[in-house]
């Protein structure tokens, strides 16, 4: 079986599993990195949001020989002690209800906010858009995203 070489939140990862498995379930059932999470497997819902090399990508549809020696980053990873400006303002603004979609959320924000340390209603808007929350908490989410570019 060939190797695939992931480093993903600073680790590296050798795997033998099949390089077509989606990043998603590499994440989930080999790595113990249960913060991702499966919403639609078809990438149109965000659940599954990583980064790689800082750009968030839907981990569902990304088999992980195509991400071999990128620089994967999960919520796990995304700060040493949950403490990501981004994670200090969900808290602060009580932004989940059931919290599912909410890690891939907070991904898509903290990418944002690096590119983007003030943006506008309308980009935050653009930014999130693509990503779904059954339960509505996107208001909340929007004023979280401009609590954390402050
Ligand atoms: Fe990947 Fe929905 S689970 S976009």
């Amino acid at each position: 079986m060939a190797m695939t070489s992931l480093k993903i939140n600073g680790k590296v990862y050798e795997t033998d599993v099949d390089p077509q498995t989606p990043l998603l379930w590499y994440l989930r059932e080999h790595a113990d990195l249960v913060g991702t999470k499966y919403g639609c497997g078809i990438a149109q819902c965000g659940a599954c949001t990583v980064h790689m090399n800082g750009n968030p990508i839907r981990s569902c549809i990304m088999p992980i020989s195509s991400v071999a020696n990128a620089e994967i980053t999960t919520i796990e990873g995304l700060s040493e002690n949950g403490d990501h400006p981004v994670q200090q303002a969900w808290d602060e603004l009580d932004v989940p209800q059931c919290g599912y979609c909410q890690a891939g959320q907070m991904m898509t924000a903290a990418a944002l906010l690096k590119e983007n340390k003030k943006p506008s209603e309308e980009e935050i808007e653009t930014a999130m858009s693509p990503h779904i929350c059954r339960c509505g908490t996107y208001h909340r989410i929007k004023k979280a995203v401009k609590l954390a570019g402050e």
